[in-house]
């Protein structure tokens, strides 16, 4: 997958336009609550897009590591961030190996960005690098496309998940902690069932 589909459309839309934003993250940090406290701790936000919830997330203390396939996307996001947050930009396809040199993180948090990973393979490099970064007794929250959710998003098609389906693929030592079903309505006012679910790493 290259980077100028999700380019165009962050460089020719509206935030408030785009089909998956969300002015209101309270969800996220309702699913958050038992990760605890951000300062000194890092988090790696995959497929954050244009998202205000790095801006809250650096706000509330935590370090980031702010991924995203689209470059445009980390531009428009970085300028918008304090100068002085402690931020790493990491461009990049998420089904590829993340660099060496990345610290552990406590936190990953994706919000509709694996669904759009649709072959075994991409699947897989996704989930060897979410377990090479996340620390142990570090949490977990994929937010994903329902079963009975939409087949496609941003015009591409999209591997909807169940919580089982979650922690399959995250394997052997992810404790799954908190679910919700969260139907979202888009700017267009269509609903898109979410599975949200949160999962801690054992260990620490
Ligand atoms: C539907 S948007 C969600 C954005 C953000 N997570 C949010 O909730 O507002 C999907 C995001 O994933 C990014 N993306 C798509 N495929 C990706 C991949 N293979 N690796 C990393 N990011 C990807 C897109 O550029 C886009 O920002």
């Amino acid at each position: 997958m290259t980077h100028k589909h999700w380019d165009d459309i962050f460089q020719t839309t509206e935030q408030e336009r785009l089909g998956w934003y969300e002015p209101d993250t309270s969800l996220t940090w309702k699913m958050l609550k038992p990760v605890g406290p951000g300062e000194g701790r890092a988090v790696f936000l995959a497929g954050i897009g244009t998202s205000s919830l790095a801006d809250e997330m650096a706000e509330a203390g935590w370090s980031l590591l702010l991924n995203d396939l689209s470059p445009a996307a980390l531009g428009i996001l970085r300028s918008r961030l304090p100068a002085e947050a402690d931020v790493r930009l990491v461009a990049q396809d998420m089904a590829v190996p993340l660099p060496d040199d990345l610290p552990g993180v406590d936190l990953w948090v994706d919000r509709a960005v694996l669904h759009f990973l649709t072959d075994r393979e991409a699947i897989d490099g996704y989930f060897q690098n979410l377990r090479g970064l996340v620390r142990p007794g570090g949490h977990v929250l994929l937010a994903e496309f329902a079963p009975d959710g939409a087949q496609r998003c941003a015009g591409l098609p999209v591997h909807r998940y169940s919580l089982k389906e979650m922690e399959e693929r995250l394997g052997d030592g992810f404790v799954a902690v908190a679910e919700r079903r969260h139907v979202y309505h888009n700017p267009n006012g269509d609903p898109r069932p979410y599975v949200y679910g949160l999962f801690q790493r054992e260990g620490a």
